[in-house]
């Protein structure tokens, strides 16, 4: 691996190395352990230019526990608003050293300009790009369904809600495809799925007792509104009575489904407390094996660039 960018085209021998990787990483409480020296000496920058409370904190949390420094700059009291352009900003963090940016940005594509930018010896991870990409929440995601459901083989997993403006469902089709998941399912109102969901790789759905029929796995998503026009808002309470999930509507998938959620959850817009705090959630489990996940990804870039030759050709 160089960089991190996408989950889209890669082997399944990454994928799984990836999720091997995490293991080894997390005890058998399912905690991740505390400390390993793999990236002893190396400086890891966060750069979010969008908010973030799950990715940004356990990125730093895997940052520590491999034993790098860590910088959090704040885009928000940083230069950049003085006039400093992207270009420069990193140039001067290439400068104090940085081995590795961790770049979540409002626009699609912006971590893929910054891995084309950066001085070979420098990764980047992908933590969120517009609406494009979040392939380190899609591997997490694969490592909570691995964990709970012991692989991908004959799995049908249904990703529900605003699948138009989320990165997280597209990194998630790619990875459970390459991963052999039997069937991607995704359900919401036309309004919210993309044209070339089909080419994705996905069955599409618009009523969720079709949609949720015996799968195995239910990811729901947010309403992105911070990417939609807001004339375009669909009403919350319509979009809970048919696309919100509570105990009454998850009776149509499988008695052992999993109920899973990126977060930022909304309590009564797609998801009813009763399932998001229920049993069958395992919501705040995604994001302790986040914290794994991203110790492997950081780790495999980090060994990847220190063998790569110089000017070495992207992992991702
Ligand atoms: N899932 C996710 O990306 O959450 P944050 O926006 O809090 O990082």
């Amino acid at each position: 691996l160089r960089h991190f960018l996408t989950t889209e085209h890669l082997p399944r021998s990454l994928l799984e190395d990836i999720l091997d990787t995490a293991a080894s990483f997390v005890d058998v409480g399912g905690r991740s352990i505390k400390k390993v020296p793999l990236l002893r000496g190396k400086t890891v920058v966060n750069l979010f230019f969008e908010s973030s409370t799950r990715t940004r904190s356990t990125f730093e949390l895997a940052a520590q526990r491999l034993s790098a420094d860590v910088l959090n700059l704040d885009i928000a009291k940083s230069a950049t608003s003085k006039g400093e352009t992207l270009l420069d900003t990193l140039r001067n963090l290439e400068a104090m050293a940085a081995d590795m940016f961790v770049v979540r940005h409002q626009d699609s594509g912006a971590p893929f300009f910054i891995a084309n930018e950066v001085t070979p010896n420098v990764a980047v991870i992908n933590a969120g790009d517009g609406r494009h990409a979040h392939p380190t929440q899609a591997m997490l995601d694969m490592y909570t369904i691995r964990h709970y459901k012991g692989g991908f083989e004959g799995l049908k997993v249904a990703i529900v809600g605003d699948i138009l403006h989320s990165r997280v469902a597209r990194s998630q089709v790619h990875a459970l495809n390459t991963l052999g998941a039997e069937e991607v399912r995704l359900i919401g109102p036309k309004t919210l799925l993309p044209v070339d969901a089909e080419a994705l790789g996905a069955t599409v759905f618009t009523d969720m007792a079709h949609g949720l029929k015996d799968v195995d796995v239910v990811i729901m998503l947010r309403l992105q509104k911070e990417r939609m026009d807001s004339a375009l808002l669909p009403s919350e309470g319509e979009f809970f009575r048919l696309y919100g999930l509570n105990n009454e509507k998850l009776q149509y998938a499988k008695e052992d489904a999993i109920v899973m959620h990126p977060g930022p959850i909304n309590r009564g817009v797609e998801i009813a407390s009763e399932v998001a705090d229920g049993p069958r959630s395992v919501i705040l489990n995604q994001v302790t094996f986040g914290i794994a996940v991203r110790m492997a990804v950081m780790s495999m870039a980090i060994s990847g660039q220190d063998s790569a030759p110089a000017g070495g050709a992207h992992g991702s």
